[in-house]
């Protein structure tokens, strides 16, 4: 028998405005009451989100991001995730900017997840097949998933770990997309998991630091421990 952690699992609301895909993969690998995590609440941008049905079908608490001025989107945000004792949030496939209120007070414990190899192919109005398309007139020959701390802008915090796919020549948007939720799906979990464990944070230069090996799953041990990126992202709009 496994001996679980000595602390109680982390508090995960992870927010999303599509299918629901990735939320699926947190709550599949976070499924286990005496594991590092446990995902507690969904934020959706929309009723209809996929993922809204898939936290009903696993009896998670979701709420719905309402319509109005940004303060009353952060008062709702903040409520929602006191509530629920949320310490950790995981943006998997949403598409509002975070309010500048949550982002200061989670610095740090939220995370967002993106369907390439930033700094390229992000920002404002790309996501979904937006990205892909990009990829592939760009001609580039790797693609990947990114996972980064979220700041004031779309797609642009600090780095915390990728992990590369291949471009085939005869890809569409929907083959590429398909290939790197694959990747997504393994890379997003092993992130949490790695966050709710300390072994991964983000210090006060800005920097994302590992404090030992990357991670557990082989394909992702990309094998370094220390301090990566040497200017504070934050500091630059
Ligand atoms: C994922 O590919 C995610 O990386 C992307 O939205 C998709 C959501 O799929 N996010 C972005 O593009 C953010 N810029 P899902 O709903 O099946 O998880």
């Amino acid at each position: 028998m496994s001996e679980g952690p000595s602390t109680d699992p982390r508090r995960v609301v992870v927010f999303a405005s599509g299918g629901g895909s990735n939320f699926q993969s947190l709550l599949d690998r976070f499924s286990d009451p005496a594991g590092s995590a446990r995902i507690v609440g969904l934020i959706a941008s929309r009723e209809t989100a996929g993922a809204v049905d898939r936290a009903q079908r696993f009896g998670v608490p979701a709420a719905v991001t309402p319509v109005g001025s940004a303060e009353e989107e952060a008062t709702f945000l903040l409520d929602a995730l006191e509530r629920w004792r949320g310490e950790l949030i995981v943006l998997a496939g949403y598409l509002r900017l975070i309010p500048e209120e949550v982002v200061k007070a989670f610095l740090g414990r939220i995370i967002n997840i993106h369907p390439a190899l930033l700094p390229s192919f992000g920002g404002k109005g790309m996501y979904g097949s937006r990205v892909h398309e990009a990829v592939l007139s760009a001609g580039v020959r790797l693609s990947g998933a990114t996972v980064h701390f979220v700041d004031e802008a779309y797609d642009r915090g600090p780095i915390i770990a990728q992990w590369p796919v291949p471009v085939r020549s005869d890809d569409v948007p929907q083959t590429l997309a398909a290939r790197v939720l694959e990747t997504e799906h393994a890379l997003l979990p092993t992130v949490v998991e790695a966050l709710a464990t300390d072994r991964v944070s983000l210090d006060a230069d800005g920097r994302v630091c590992w404090t030992e090996e990357w991670f557990e799953a082989d394909r992702f041990q990309v094998g370094d421990s220390g301090c990566f990126g040497l200017v504070d992202k934050r500091e630059q709009k």
